[in-house]
């Protein structure tokens, strides 16, 4: 069944999968799940989630497929970000605001480099759970099960934290619901206006020691502005307001079922914890639960793609995942460290482009390059991430395929999580303010950096012979 917006636009809303139901996941491998020790609490608070009100609404959903859809057919870039993992302890809504303004700078100097919209997705309102290479861990004697994310356990290395505890679930859905709140007042309510960014990115350039790098895109911006406002367009909403989407990975099953609603106008699941949900690197088996749960909701969907994909494999995902070939219904996040990438990409590029698939390919230049500093923490290097992004458009300029969007761990926070940069993060400042419960994170000068240096791929990009 398809509905029309006011437009008269045909919107995606796919037929319901043959064979699902929100809790047919439970007859399938479920990795990366908790081991609750109390069967009666984990009902109770199911049951709890099954009966609160949906944080997001098929609608909007569906207005992200769309978005997606544009992003597909190569008349959109999509920007995704946030932190590896939200925190019930780092929790204000100064972080969120931060987090948000950054997304915010990065878009206007992608826009402005891609010549085209920048879709905007929060890993925000909801990125409580994580998936780890090791189900416990030990230190001297004693052996406790690895920390999962604060929707699951805590990070402290006690029994008492430790240990699954379902009531979790709760608090990060409402403490998504306050998030998603104060995110939908920020895109709608005056902060996003295009001149103040531009104003806090003209700041960054002034105080970076690279700004003079960046001085002509920021006065091309200024000039931009400056027309635009001599037309009259200074007021237009499209200017003053933004459009902005949460998503997370639909890691923690029983969560996912209990927020999945049926749409009223379509009669169509949705997860309705976020408007975009994606199966991680370590969950993405065909016949797995994450795959079945995911192929089944109406959301648009991402899934990782690590260095081992191999073409058929990807195809099979594909058609599973995407069987009426909807453009923004899929988006692929490659994560596989810059020559990896090379080898790889290029096999699945023309694989799908062979069988017309339409995708949204993201470039997630984090996860694939992952090292231990001499300092002993765990970081990535933004030379490494800069050149997994060099490559990836590289690769589809190679294909003529359109490098579709990235993915970053990132905050507003000015932490020292990654090293390099503008600011030169060596390996022994990291201790300075090493913040994160997981993953290393972009802080807010290294992402506006990065955003910069994406802006330039993307206008050469544009500017290359078709
Ligand atoms: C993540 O995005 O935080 C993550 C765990 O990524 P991946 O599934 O690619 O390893
Ligand atoms: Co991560």
């Amino acid at each position: 069944m398809s509905i029309r917006n006011q437009a008269g636009r045909t919107l995606a809303a796919p037929t319901q999968a043959a064979g699902w139901f929100p809790a047919s996941w439970r007859a399938h491998t479920a990795h990366q799940q908790p081991v609750y020790p109390d069967p009666a609490a984990l009902a109770a608070a199911e049951a709890k989630m099954r009966s609160s009100p949906p944080l997001v609404f098929a609608g909007e959903a569906r207005s992200l497929t769309s978005a997606l859809g544009r992003v597909s057919a190569g008349k959109a870039f999509l920007l995704q970000g946030g932190d590896c993992a939200e925190s019930f302890g780092e929790f204000h809504a100064n972080l969120i605001r931060d987090t948000f303004r950054t997304i915010l700078q990065m878009a206007v100097v992608m826009t402005f480099g891609a010549g085209m919209p920048v879709v905007k997705l929060g890993r925000m309102a909801g990125q409580f759970a994580k998936p780890r290479s090791s189900d416990s861990e030990t230190i001297g004697a004693e052996t406790l099960p690895s920390y999962r994310g604060d929707i699951i356990n805590g990070p402290a290395f006690t029994a008492a934290d430790r240990t699954p505890d379902p009531a979790r679930m709760r608090e990060a859905y409402y403490q998504s619901a306050v998030t998603l709140n104060l995110l939908r007042a920020f895109a709608q309510g005056g902060f996003a206006d295009l001149h103040r960014v531009h104003q806090w990115n003209r700041d960054f350039v002034a105080n970076s020691p690279l700004g003079p790098r960046y001085e002509d895109i920021a006065r091309r911006i200024d000039e931009s502005l400056a027309f635009m406002s001599a037309c009259g367009l200074s007021n237009q909403p499209a200017l003053t307001e933004t459009d902005f989407w949460t998503s997370h990975e639909a890691l923690l099953l029983p969560y996912e079922e209990a927020l999945t609603r049926t749409d009223s106008l379509t009669g169509r699941s949705y997860a309705c914890s976020a408007h975009m949900l994606w199966i991680g690197e370590r969950t993405r088996q065909p016949d797995g639960a994450h795959v079945e749960f995911l192929r089944g909701v109406g959301n648009p969907i991402g899934m990782k793609v690590g260095p081992t994909m191999k073409p058929d494999e990807l195809l099979a995902l594909c058609r599973t995942l995407n069987p009426d070939n909807i453009p923004g219904r899929l988006t692929l996040i490659t994560r596989m460290g810059a020559a990896k990438l090379s080898e790889v990409l290029p096999g699945l590029l023309r694989a799908a482009k062979a069988e017309g698939l339409n995708l949204v390919w993201c470039c997630d230049p984090m996860h694939g390059n992952t090292v231990k500093a001499s300092s002993g923490y765990k970081t990535r290097d933004f030379g490494a991430i800069l050149a997994e992004l060099r490559a990836f458009f590289a690769a589809h300029r190679a294909e003529a395929t359109h490098a579709g969007g990235i993915h970053v761990e990132m905050t507003g926070k000015d932490v020292t999580e990654c090293t390099g940069g503008a600011q030169a993060i060596g390996d022994d400042d990291l201790a300075a303010r090493y913040d994160t419960l997981c993953d290393p994170r972009l802080n807010g000068a290294q992402a506006l950096e990065l955003a910069f240096l994406v802006a330039e791929e993307l206008t050469a990009a544009r500017r290359a012979p078709a």
